[in-house]
């Protein structure tokens, strides 16, 4: 066959997005180790030896049921297909963990069963899009935002519209904005606002409650839906129950909540979800579509590690979380140009700099030429903006073609204990300060 031929080939096969969405930035330099890594938002800290207890428990008492009849017979069902929307013990644990944690609206007696779980929330993420997005409708997301979120809104494609954040996270008054913009340009409203209240990725940043207010208040005027994704929410450093805007929508009306537990268990590859029913109904029946059913025997070791252990777990593990925090942030006031800005989380694993005086500093070269070769990582701020769509840009009050900016980094703490930290911050801060 000639090569043209091939070509014509693979023109046909593949689906038209193959053609114009990359593969994740962050996938790409996942397959990269360095001794600095900041790149990569992987849990450095996981509760281990509790991990081990549960399973040994799990397995003494599964090799005790399968003695007798009646047992063997309940341990088939449970080493079998599960229900798409997950176990019913799990899904009432998980319901209750929401009304004492994050104060969500919910009587979880009854209401578990709105409860879906999902094969990590990047599933959850994928299926709430696909469910509500014809090719054409508006979103609105942070500018910059989690490229998980972008990255299946543009093969839906979505109209991806970015809204300007400073140190705290999304500028409300921008949001309006940009919604009236959307209804007047392209003739619809936003069908949804994608949005991480706590310890957003990439900037770390956490909405104070004045935001949180305007946003759901524009939510209600415009009545746009918000799709919330707090997948941080147990990594929040002072521990405190939390107010998602989950828990602003008494009725269960607005907000497609969802959340993951990767972030202390990685492993388990699940996620948790709480949104309006008659979305749910649809999601279910997507996610049938997808992967049947999320693993049984993950689900019933999330529900033992959360029903005996997880805050035991995490007091001593969050704590270190805050130390490496806290590591990163003396270390970049001590080391990096005076020129940058970053952000001071409260939690979560990131912290975003950003050189402000010069935009025109590229950070994905700087990665390739000079960070790698000096054993860094960290990911590059363009990775965090769609692939298209339009920014909203206040200066002028218009819309235009996304344009990220190349001057930002997103520095992960969560992997590597505070000396590493020190050292390797002090040898980016360097570097830069050659550059
Ligand atoms: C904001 C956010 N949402 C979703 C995910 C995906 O999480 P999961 O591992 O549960 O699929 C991540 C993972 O890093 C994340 O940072």
């Amino acid at each position: 066959m000639t090569e043209e031929l091939q070509k014509i080939k693979r023109d046909d096969l593949f689906a038209e997005w193959t053609k114009k969405i990359p593969e994740s930035e962050i996938r790409r330099l996942l397959r990269n180790m360095t001794k600095y890594y900041f790149a990569g938002g992987l849990p450095g800290l996981l509760p281990l030896d509790v991990f081990s207890k549960i399973f040994s428990d799990l397995s003494e008492q599964i090799a005790a049921e399968i003695k007798t009849n009646e047992g063997y017979k309940k341990m088939l069902t449970f080493f079998n297909y599960g229900p798409t929307e997950g176990l019913p013990a799990l899904r009432k644990t998980l319901a209750k963990r929401m009304v004492q944690r994050e104060h969500l609206p919910l009587n979880p007696e009854e209401d578990w069963k709105n409860v879906i779980i999902t094969t990590g929330s990047q599933q959850f993420l994928y299926l709430v899009l696909n469910v509500l997005i014809n090719p054409g409708d508006v979103v609105l997301c942070t500018r910059p935002t989690y490229l998980g979120f972008v990255g299946p809104a543009s093969i839906l494609d979505a109209r991806v519209i970015t809204i300007p954040t400073d140190t705290d996270g999304i500028i409300p008054e921008y949001l309006e904005k940009a919604i009236d913009l959307s209804i007047k340009e392209f003739g619809k409203k936003p069908k949804l606002l994608y949005i991480i209240a706590y310890s957003d990725n990439p900037k770390g940043t956490t909405l104070p409650m004045k935001r949180k207010e305007a946003i759901w208040d524009i939510a209600e005027t415009y009545d746009i839906l918000i799709l919330e994704d707090e997948a941080y929410k147990e990594m929040q450093f002072d521990r405190k129950p939390i107010y998602p805007l989950k828990a602003f929508d008494k009725e269960n009306k607005r907000v497609i909540y969802g959340t993951s537990t990767s972030k202390e268990a990685a492993v388990f590859r699940l996620g948790y979800t709480y949104m309006p029913p008659a979305i749910g109904e649809q999601v279910i029946k997507a996610k049938g579509y997808q992967d049947l059913c999320t693993p049984s025997l993950t689900q019933e070791l999330t529900r033992i590690y959360y029903e005996n252990y997880i805050d035991d777990a995490l007091k001593h593990i969050v704590g270190q979380y805050e130390e490496r925090g806290k590591t990163m942030l003396r270390a970049i006031a001590e080391y990096m140009p005076e020129n940058g800005i970053y952000t001071k989380p409260t939690g979560g694993f990131f912290v975003w700099w950003e050189d402000a005086a010069n935009p025109e500093f590229n950070t994905k070269e700087f990665l390739e030429k000079v960070a790698i070769p000096n054993d860094l990582m960290y990911v590059p701020g363009q990775a965090f903006y769609p692939i298209s769509g339009f920014d909203y840009l206040p200066e002028r009050n218009e819309l235009i073609k996304t344009r990220p900016a190349t001057n930002g980094m997103r520095l992960s703490f969560s992997l590597l204990p505070p000396e590493d930290i020190e050292e390797g911050i002090k040898r980016l801060g360097t570097l830069l300060r050659q550059r």
